[in-house]
């Protein structure tokens, strides 16, 4: 698949709704409007990736102090596999660097082989385990939290 010409740009109140949209469609718990709407006011770096003018993806990232929290990354499930998610993490890397950040963080459930793989593959190493972090089916799931250095 050919990528027109991939841009990324500053998540904006009307992106919200397609954006919890696609949410509700990639996780069992998503995100809804008014959490994209706090973290944009919350100052948070919230980004929306398109493939020429087709939105494709979008992500959250909180910056404290020297460190950069990934809170959300995701692809449109039509427009996995193509290495979107890869190209939006490096915009996240660059963006924290830009801003100071030493290192990047996020959690991710061990269930999550798609986004362990992604995050393995970009250099993340396991540093932790939070038990019962996530809501599951089944009760709850750990979170893994991995770090990668800047
Ligand atoms: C995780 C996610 C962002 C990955 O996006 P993507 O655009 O499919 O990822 P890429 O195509 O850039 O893949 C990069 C690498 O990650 C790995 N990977 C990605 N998806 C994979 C899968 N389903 N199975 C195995 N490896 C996978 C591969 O190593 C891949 O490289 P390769 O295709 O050269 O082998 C996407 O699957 C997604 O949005 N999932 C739903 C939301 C989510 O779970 N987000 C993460 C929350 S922690």
């Amino acid at each position: 698949m050919t990528l027109v010409g991939l841009n990324f740009a500053p998540m904006q109140e009307s992106d919200l709704e397609w954006v919890a949209m696609l949410d509700a469609r990639l996780y069992p718990y998503p995100w809804t409007v008014g959490n994209f709407s706090d973290s944009m006011r919350s100052g948070y770096s919230c980004w929306t990736m398109r493939d020429g003018l087709e939105r494709v993806g979008y992500a959250v990232l909180m910056m404290v102090l020297d460190e950069a929290h990934i809170l959300n990354i995701s692809v449109q499930a039509e427009r996995q596999r193509q290495g979107l998610g890869r190209r939006l993490l490096e915009h996240l890397g660059d963006v924290a660097r830009q801003d100071g950040a030493r290192q990047m963080f996020l959690e991710v459930r061990p269930s999550n082989t798609a986004a362990l793989a992604l995050y393995q593959r970009a250099g993340f190493e396991t540093i932790g385990r939070r038990k019962g972090y996530y809501p599951a089916a089944s009760g709850r799931e750990d979170a893994l939290v991995m770090r990668s250095r800047l």
